[in-house]
């Protein structure tokens, strides 16, 4: 067997948002081994510079490639916004991140041409959602929202709490009140509130999550590379590491996994 068949795909996220897209992946991909890295010691990145978004992508990137991973996954739409750039660049390991499936799918969804983004402090001053759009449709016009206070009430597992859904209004209302007929889920933990999300901004709003096309674009580079697993070997195979507090990482993934997780293993990642 292809020893690259069967080399697991590294995954990350500043938390456990990016479970969103690995779930995805397990359910488009199910033949892949996946080591998922959440880097609950230094979450949120939202709120963090570029320069530190890219050293911490640096250092997951380093600890993933010691696990032999095959393609890495920018689980996280803050790092695919502020280090991919940078980080594709410097590793010699393809590596996808979810802000160009993401725009591609609303690009396609949107008929008005008016496309509203929900994501990190960190994404929305980056603007990168508006100029990957734009780049692909100069027509379309993007409201980027900023909606930080998402990201703790997803890691404290507050989605079924009132404030919740005082903060959703709060951030939500100068969206719901704009011409937008698609809306973007850009950051990787909002997919954990998209019921609440979904309820607050009504039924004629296309909800667009990137991590079904960043699953379908991984799909791809693995086929076109001939690094897909057929699954006639170690198959399917998940493996959990975040760089502090296992086992709530732990009780919190095996709410949003299709399985349960036996064991969430601490790393010391400032040390990668
Ligand atoms: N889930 C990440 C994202 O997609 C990061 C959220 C955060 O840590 O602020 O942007």
């Amino acid at each position: 067997m292809d020893r690259r068949k069967i080399a697991p795909i590294g995954v990350f996220d500043s938390g456990v948002g990016g479970l969103t897209v690995a779930r995805e992946i397990i359910r488009q991909l199910p033949n892949e081994n996946i080591i998922y890295f959440g880097d609950t010691a230094r979450v949120p990145y939202g709120s963090k510079s570029q320069d530190s978004i890219i050293r911490f992508s640096e250092q997951i990137i380093r600890f993933l490639q010691t696990k032999q991973v095959k393609a890495i996954v920018i689980a996280c739409n803050t790092a695919s916004a502020l280090a991919l750039d940078t980080v594709q660049k410097e590793f010699d390991i393809p590596i996808l991140g979810v802000v160009v499936p993401g725009a591609r799918a609303a690009v396609e969804a949107t008929v008005n041409g008016k496309v509203g983004v929900a994501g990190t402090d960190a994404t929305v001053r980056s603007q990168m959602y508006t100029k990957i759009i734009q780049k692909m449709n100069p027509e379309i016009t993007v409201i980027e929202k900023a909606c930080p206070l998402f990201v703790p009430l997803v890691e404290e597992g507050f989605k079924e709490h009132q404030v919740t859904r005082e903060i959703i209004d709060y951030y939500l209302k100068s969206l719901k009140d704009t011409e937008i007929d698609t809306m973007i889920l850009g950051c990787t933990h909002y997919p954990l509130l998209r019921s609440k999300i979904r309820t607050y901004m009504g039924e004629k709003i296309q909800i667009v999550n990137p991590a079904y096309e960043t699953a379908m674009d991984l799909r791809d580079l693995l086929e076109m590379q001939g690094m897909a697993n057929d699954g006639s070997a170690a198959n399917g195979v998940c493996e959990f590491y975040v760089s502090d507090a296992a086992e709530k990482f732990n009780e919190f993934a095996n709410s949003v996994m299709p399985f349960d997780i036996m064991s969430t293993r601490v790393i010391q990642i400032e040390n990668y």
